[in-house]
């Protein structure tokens, strides 16, 4: 059994990691981790893991750290009533290819990890769904829940945060690294959106240009460093999935009191400088989801804002499919490297990384 730890200072430093077969105490299950996504959201769970807790999912030693992923596994072993060997679930676990979990909380559709560590963290990464009494169309979708579902979840929370919020009057709205999943996911959703009628414009790396050319989610895509082409006169608003600081002034210098929105969502540049300081225009904030999704339980009813997200999400994970093409990883040694390419920016946008240890 094995697993991959990280340095928690300096990323590019891991190590593979071999133990043995767990022995389980009463209560206990033994999973093994069948396969899982690798985006740049699990390079910001390493980025923030110190201060949003990351790290604390799958402690690890000394200065080392396991890095979350969203994945599929099956139960192997169990020491547990109410959860057999057998069973598949979906969750957040660390890189590994074997994990020990302590279900409680034990429903039909979940369950949550009851370890000690655990049970100061939100329920929502400690729960995990037991796929048995899932719709069988769901069971198709094993890759795009693992990779793109939990990014589109997001985007669709954003475009409804937006549509909430009369697009704050904006006559275009910007998209920061528009390229990531969680970037076009909201380019995507904000073209298919009949309420809003100004103009989305993507921000990219060159290399990327075609890439978002071929999803047909924006009416203008500006390459890093060209941003003097975006229209001064718009009302605009800016959701950042970069949190490259130099682009966040930029914007707010080019676009002054027109930029009346600031909204950083994610950091897929995540070693340059974070904005500092006055900037004119709309004070940057934090986009918080869950704030967004308790309001719409309230007025919606539990849920209902995260069902409409599934559904969206599935249906766009299905018209990508051409362009965003899923590939498996597998062995650590693999793994490892593509976590190496992934903090680099060596992965193309069009490759959709699952991963697996087994
Ligand atoms: N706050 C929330 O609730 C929340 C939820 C979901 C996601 N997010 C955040 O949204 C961001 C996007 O995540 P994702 O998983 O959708 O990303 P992704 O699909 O893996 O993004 C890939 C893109 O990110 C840029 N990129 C990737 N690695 C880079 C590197 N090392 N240096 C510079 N640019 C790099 C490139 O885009 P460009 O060339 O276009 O820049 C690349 O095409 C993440 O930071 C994630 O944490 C936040």
């Amino acid at each position: 059994m094995q697993e991959i730890w990280v340095d928690r200072e300096d990323f590019r430093k891991t190590k593979i990691v071999k133990f043995e077969k767990p022995t389980l105490e009463d209560g206990d299950v033994l999973v093994s981790v069948d396969k899982f996504g690798l985006t740049a959201n699990n390079v910001s769970y390493a980025v923030s893991g110190k201060a949003i807790g990351y790290w604390g999912y799958y402690p690890a030693e000394d200065n080392w750290g396991k890095v979350p992923v969203w994945a599929m596994a099956d139960i192997v072993e169990s020491k547990c009533e109410g959860i057999k060997a057998g069973e598949r679930i979906w969750g957040f676990f660390p890189m590994a290819s074997h994990v020990v979990l302590k279900p409680g909380q034990i429903k039909r559709q979940t369950f949550a990890d009851m370890a000690q560590h655990r049970q100061n963290l939100p329920l929502f990464y400690n729960q995990y769904q037991r796929t048995e009494a899932e719709p069988e169309y769901l069971k198709t979708l094993e890759d795009e829940r693992c990779l793109l579902f939990p990014l589109f979840a997001t985007s669709f929370i954003l475009n409804d945060f937006l549509e909430d919020n009369d697009f704050f009057e904006a006559e275009q709205i910007l998209i920061g690294s528009v390229s990531s999943k969680t970037g076009f996911g909201l380019a995507s959703f904000l073209t298919q959106n009949e309420k809003y009628k100004g103009q989305v414009v993507g921000l990219t790396s060159p290399g990327n240009v075609d890439f978002v050319k071929a999803l047909k989610c924006c009416d203008q895509i500006v390459v890093y460093g060209d941003e003097a082409q975006i229209d001064t006169e718009k009302p605009s608003a800016f959701v950042d999935m970069s949190g490259n600081g130099e682009l966040v002034k930029t914007l707010h210098d080019h676009l002054q009191d027109n930029m009346v929105q600031s909204i950083g969502v994610g950091a897929t540049h995540w070693d340059e400088k974070r904005a500092r300081g006055d900037m004119p225009g709309a004070k940057p904030a934090f986009f918080f989801a869950p704030a967004q999704m308790d309001k719409r339980d309230k007025e919606w009813g539990e849920g209902m804002l995260f069902q409409k997200a599934f559904a969206a999400g599935a249906q766009l994970a299905a018209s990508i499919k051409d362009i965003v093409r899923v590939e498996l990883i597998t062995g650590p040694d693999d793994v490892d490297q593509i976590w190496k390419d992934m903090l680099d920016n060596k992965v193309s946008a069009r490759r959709g990384i699952m991963a697996s240890l087994n």
